[in-house]
């Protein structure tokens, strides 16, 4: 047993902790919820550590807040839960906070992270009672290793294979009762036993202009920029419903002000907002480009993603995962089975008028 459990634990454990997933090259662009490299470590100190610090998701803290009281009482573990929804609204964030608020111990790792069953078991035989063990990114975990999870979830158990060849013998090991907190942007991705196996599935939505000039004035408090009239609601609405994309806005607005020897106010904040192409709608180039494409291309659509995708230059899943979902949520376009859409109001946005046949679906 305590051999299964060292081997286990040597199996993948230089892969384990708070490692990241591989990144690729860093993207020119701004806009996207995604985390740029460089601001890993200025969004440590502005993630909110407690449901009561964070701002927004109202129905999702007061659901957790129930469960959590719940667990605690009961002197359990939390069921495992899995948050979903687009970058940069606070899945890393809620399961810190998850570990916190159960006075746990929190521990990372992600999906491209785990890439053979021993980097799972090799965490999971470190797991100590009440843990809270994060999975980003799940929907990127490989086979092998969902399989390895689904025991562990569901009967706390872990299956290891000792030896090799003919000798090899499958050990059980009896993992003590943790919670697995999973994030992904993807929900769909998701393997149907792999969800089934959650005991609460929570869906993060974009955040209101003024949750966000409350996470904006927080943030800034946390940074030391004052903020004077107006300025955070001036970021707020080009932020995409995002506090990432805010706390970034936020601090590239400030690089203008030390700059220019100015206090951050609405009329800096607009000056810098400009100066990144950040337009009203908090759209940049990218999305700009997709509307455009889809207007003066296609005649405002229908038109296929791959079509779409070819003819801007972008690849599917980028536009599919970081640029469409806020366009839709905002009313720009819609999705049919015959492909993309745009509305009244991409024309309107673009400032041109959509052609009279009323072939755009609808009048939004
Ligand atoms: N509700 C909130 N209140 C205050 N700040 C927030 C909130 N949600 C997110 N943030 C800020 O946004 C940043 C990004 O949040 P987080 O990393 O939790 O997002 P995520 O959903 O995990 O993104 P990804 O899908 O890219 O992993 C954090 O550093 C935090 O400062
Ligand atoms: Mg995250």
């Amino acid at each position: 047993m305590e051999r299964a459990r060292e081997q286990a634990a040597a199996g993948g454990a230089q892969r384990a902790e708070g490692e990241r997933s591989s990144e690729g090259p860093p993207r020119a662009r701004d806009l996207t919820g995604a985390p740029l490299d460089s601001e890993r470590s200025v969004e440590e100190g502005l993630r909110p550590r407690s449901l009561e610090e964070m701002v927004g998701q109202d129905r999702l803290r007061e659901n957790l807040a129930v469960f959590v009281a719940a667990a605690r009482e009961r002197g359990e573990a939390l069921d495992h839960l899995l948050f979903y929804g687009p970058p940069g609204l606070g899945k890393t964030s809620l399961a810190q906070i998850v570990a916190h608020e159960m006075g746990a111990q929190y521990r990372a790792t992600s999906g491209p992270a785990l890439e053979r069953a021993g980097d799972l078991a090799g965490l999971l035989a470190k797991i100590e009672p009440g843990d809270v063990l994060f999975v980003d990114e799940v929907h990127r975990m490989p086979a092998v290793v969902e399989e390895i999870l689904y025991p562990a979830m569901e009967d706390f158990r872990l299956d290891v294979i000792i030896g090799q060849g003919p000798t090899a013998q499958s050990v059980r090991l009896d993992l003590p009762r943790f919670t697995l907190v999973a994030a992904t942007t993807r929900a769909g991705l998701l393997s149907a036993p792999l969800r089934d196996r959650f005991g609460w599935t929570a869906r993060l939505d974009y955040y209101g202009r003024d949750e966000l000039v409350a996470i904006l004035e927080r943030s800034a408090r946390l940074l030391g920029v004052p903020l004077a009239g107006e300025a955070a609601l001036e970021i707020a609405r080009r932020s995409r419903g995002t506090p990432r994309i805010a706390n970034r806005l936020l601090r590239r607005v400030r690089d203008f002000a030390e700059v220019q020897r100015r206090p951050v106010d609405r009329e800096l904040a607009r000056f810098g907002l400009e100066r990144l192409e950040v337009d009203e709608a908090g759209f940049d180039a990218l999305d700009r480009a997709l509307l455009r494409t889809l207007v003066e291309k296609f005649d405002g659509g229908p038109v296929g993603i791959d079509t779409l995708s070819a003819s801007i230059g972008e690849e599917r899943g980028t536009l599919e995962d970081l640029v469409e979902p806020f366009l839709l949520q905002e009313g720009f376009l819609e999705r049919t089975p015959r492909g993309r859409l745009a509305t009244r109001r991409a024309w309107d946005h673009l400032g041109l008028t959509p052609p009279p046949s009323g072939r755009q679906g609808s009048l939004l």
